[in-house]
């Protein structure tokens, strides 16, 4: 069984993700971890994200990168959209990908095109939103706790600025995958949106009219 959860940035499809990891049993990958290494391994090798051949370089991460603190970052959320936008970079990641998707038992992925490109075959698809207010404000409630001074007209800035980039790239935009549920976020508690989420998969699942 393959879920496949996309969206935008802070919608919360990667705590969704995990809670329906949790739920089915299922291990669940961040595919976003991967282009966001892509883009602090361009950073450190003091490379140019726009640049082709500096952003195919990049793939060649070692995997303690993916346990950096700076990943998480929205400056790193911003390199990971620049060098994702190169067709080269998507394919160095796809059979990681791929694989976690079709391993015995089945996974849950979180992403962009997991439900378009990644396995456009999967069991369930969501597509999480939000609008980009509550988005900002939930990064700016990240970013307080974790004992910074985020700045909410950056963030809901650089949170368009991703958003139109994710969705105008000519190689795998951020769009509804075919058979996907849509699933606002916006008003919704986290124990909410998961109950949701799961009521939506198990309708997928049974093939039957959503409830
Ligand atoms: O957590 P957040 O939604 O802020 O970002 P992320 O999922 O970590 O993804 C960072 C960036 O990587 C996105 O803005 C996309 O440009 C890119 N990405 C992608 O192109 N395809 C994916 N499957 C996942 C991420
Ligand atoms: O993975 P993505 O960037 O889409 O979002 P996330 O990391 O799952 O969620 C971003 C923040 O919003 C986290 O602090 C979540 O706890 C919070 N969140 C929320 O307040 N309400 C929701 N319904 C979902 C997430």
């Amino acid at each position: 069984m393959i879920i496949a959860v996309d969206g935008p940035a802070a919608s919360g499809k990667g705590t969704i993700a995990k809670a329906l990891a949790r739920h089915y049993g299922l291990p669940c990958l961040d595919t976003g971890l991967l282009y966001r290494a892509v883009g602090l391994s361009v950073l450190k090798r003091g490379g140019d994200p726009d640049i082709k051949a500096d952003a195919l370089a990049a793939c060649d991460f070692g995997d303690e990168i993916l346990a950096d603190p700076a990943l998480r970052s929205e400056a790193v959320g911003s390199l990971a959209s620049r060098v994702s936008v190169h067709q080269v970079v998507r394919d160095a990641l796809i059979a990681r990908q791929r694989d976690f998707a079709t391993q015995p038992g089945g996974a849950i992925l979180d992403g962009r095109d997991i439900g378009t490109v990644i396995a456009p075959d999967a069991d369930a698809k969501i597509f999480v939103t939000a609008s980009v207010h509550v988005r900002a404000e939930r990064r700016y409630k990240d970013g307080v706790a974790q004992g910074g001074h985020p700045d909410m007209d950056s963030l809901i800035a650089d949170i368009q600025a991703r958003d139109t980039r994710d969705m105008s790239r000519d190689h795998a935009p951020l769009k509804i995958a075919d058979g996907a549920d849509l699933l606002d976020t916006s008003d919704l508690t986290i124990d909410a949106a998961v109950q949701r989420a799961i009521a939506l998969v198990d309708a997928q699942l049974e093939g039957r009219p959503k409830g």
